[in-house]
């Protein structure tokens, strides 16, 4: 391999603001990503707000019980028309209340009618792409975008082969997070477990995180680590059980969807730049419903572990990448080949 393959992005990518709105424009309102439960806009009229990169989105159930995304600005002066989440008949911009109807056309202007030029039918909320696998619901910015179906390549068939029916999952908890680091750095630092040796004495106890055992997979916006617990697991949490293997996929940019070995779970959530050096992220956890609360908080308990011992290190990087003196850093070809695929695919869309 030649050593232009083995380089890092160049560090100044992780610091520059230029290129977080570059990555805003190209690359966060241009792929799909998660931003909510399907329960958590479940009546009609309900309405939830996340976020896909930095555009602000606004989740709604219409009359007909059909789930729509908009963008959650109002088409007046653009204040930000939700916030949290409710249940509401119309959606008012608590601003100078121009009102619009669930299926986001514009539906009052307080003083239109004495107004010239106004043209209620040019002035519905802009629509999103929505689409859901199961109980989560995905959204894409750019409406010409592939469907949702292709981005998720197979990991819907990946995580049904291990026996999770995502469908009858019962949600947990959401864990929040943010991180004085650029969204890459928590992203490549996800796509390997070369550090899991070191970092995580935890999960290597559990897991075997050797690179035989521990396999490194790419699709094409999908990059797949999965691997057996040990023969003999130490530590409280128990892998044993239907699902033989851990999965963590992460979807470009930055949907993370893990499976951990023992009882049907999943988490899933996104990645989120909420500048150049700092991160949102957040993860819904789902457990099969007959799981016992004993497993499921050892599992949270053990995940929440390798969470803390990450934050570490990723802000550590943060640190050292924007120290200056040095461009880029090296990636091992074999060990650290899903970093060098998600920065390719960086490098791609940035183009
Ligand atoms: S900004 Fe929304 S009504 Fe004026
Ligand atoms: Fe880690």
């Amino acid at each position: 391999m030649s050593t232009t393959e083995t380089r890092t992005l160049p560090w100044s990518w992780y610091v520059d603001p230029t290129v977080t709105r570059l990555e805003h424009e190209r690359i966060f309102r241009r792929f799909w990503q998660y931003v909510a439960r399907a329960d958590e806009i479940a009546e009609p009229g309900s309405f939830h707000t996340s976020r896909a990169g930095d555009i602000p989105v606004l989740l709604l159930r219409d009359r007909d019980g059909e789930l729509r995304a908009f963008l959650n600005v109002c088409r007046h002066r653009g204040s930000i028309l939700c916030k949290a989440s409710g249940r509401r008949e119309t959606i008012q911009c608590p601003y100078h209340a121009w009102t619009y109807d669930l299926d986001g056309s514009l539906l009052r202007a307080p003083r239109s009618d004495r107004e010239g030029g106004f043209e209620a039918g040019e002035l519905g909320l802009v629509q999103l792409q929505l689409d859901t696998w199961g109980p989560f619901v995905f959204v894409n910015p750019e409406l010409d975008a592939p469907p949702l179906a292709e981005a998720l390549e197979d990991v819907p068939e990946r995580i049904a082969a291990a026996g999770i029916d995502v469908n009858t999952l019962r949600f947990l908890s959401r864990s929040e997070s943010e991180y004085d680091a650029n969204w890459k750095i928590c992203a490549e630092n996800f796509l390997e477990c070369y550090h899991c040796a070191v970092a995580h004495p935890g999960f290597s106890a559990v897991m075997d995180v050797s690179p035989d055992a521990y396999l490194l997979e790419t699709g094409s916006l999908r990059m797949t680590q999965h691997g057996p617990p040990r023969p003999e697991p130490r530590g409280t949490y128990d892998p044993t059980g239907e699902v033989e293997r851990g999965q963590f996929h992460l979807l470009f940019p930055g949907t993370v969807v893990n499976v951990m070995p023992g009882r049907p779970n999943l988490s899933i959530g996104p990645i989120v730049p909420l500048g150049p050096e700092r991160t949102y992220r957040f993860l819904d956890y789902f457990v099969t419903p007959d799981a016992d609360d004993i497993w499921v908080e050892d599992m949270l308990a053990f995940d929440a572990q390798v969470g803390a011992e990450d934050r570490v290190l990723v802000e550590r990087v943060q640190a050292g990448v924007r120290s200056g003196l040095l461009d880029e850093g090296r990636l091992m070809p074999q060990s650290e080949q899903l970093v060098a695929h998600f920065q390719a695919l960086v490098v791609d869309a940035l183009a």
